[in-house]
């Protein structure tokens, strides 16, 4: 006898590691462009996504007016989606007081999790708000969003590597691929 369980194996490559590196220099130079006038930039990165991508764009960058700080953002939903319950922590609003502020993400999908970034952010009476995600996803975002720097556009899939997860499985990988459902056949005794 076997059961049937699903399991999940990366699939298209989308974005290669010299594809993200080439985005990842434009991107730097465009965000220096854009605060060549500032003086110090608060950067929040929300964690734990978006860390690989900050770390490898600020070594690209290597200006120390950019003061990286890091929130912990977890939406809740199916492990595909979020169902728009997003809890922030860690978050120091006493260091955000009319200081420029660029919030980090990994990807920008349905909105929800910047949405709220940005409202926590507000709170705290920035001089500027600014956004910056290494994926947009082409989807209907349940919140409309501004994104201000974004490294590349994927379809609408679940996507991982270079720091985006399914289940805290797949961050490591160099390039980021399309997620695949698949189902596995386990013989019912093992
Ligand atoms: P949003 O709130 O739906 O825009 O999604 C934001 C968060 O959901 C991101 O910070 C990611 O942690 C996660 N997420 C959304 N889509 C994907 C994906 O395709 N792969 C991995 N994580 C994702
Ligand atoms: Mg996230």
């Amino acid at each position: 006898m076997e059961r049937e369980e699903t399991a999940t194996k990366t699939g298209q490559i989308l974005l290669t590691g010299q594809e993200i590196s080439a985005r990842l220099k434009e991107l730097a130079h465009r965000i220096q462009t854009a605060y060549a006038d500032a003086d110090r930039v608060v950067v929040v990165v929300l964690l734990s996504g978006a860390k690989h991508f900050a770390d490898q764009l600020f070594t690209l960058i290597d200006d120390d007016k950019f003061q990286l700080t890091y929130v912990k953002a977890s939406s809740y939903g199916d492990g595909f989606t979020s169902n728009g319950d997003v809890e922030i922590k860690g978050l120091d609003k006493s260091a955000l007081a009319d200081k420029e502020v660029l919030i980090i993400d990994d990807i920008y999908d349905s909105g929800l999790t910047m949405a709220r970034m940005i409202d926590a952010v507000s709170c705290a009476k920035p001089r500027s708000i600014r956004t910056c995600v290494l994926l947009v996803k082409q989807t209907e975002h349940t919140r409309q969003v501004n994104i201000d720097f974004k490294a590349a556009v994927v379809d609408d899939c679940f996507v991982v590597g270079f720091g985006l997860d399914y289940g805290g499985q797949y961050r490591e990988l160099p390039f980021i691929a399309r997620l695949e459902i698949v189902a596995a056949r386990i013989p019912e005794n093992s």
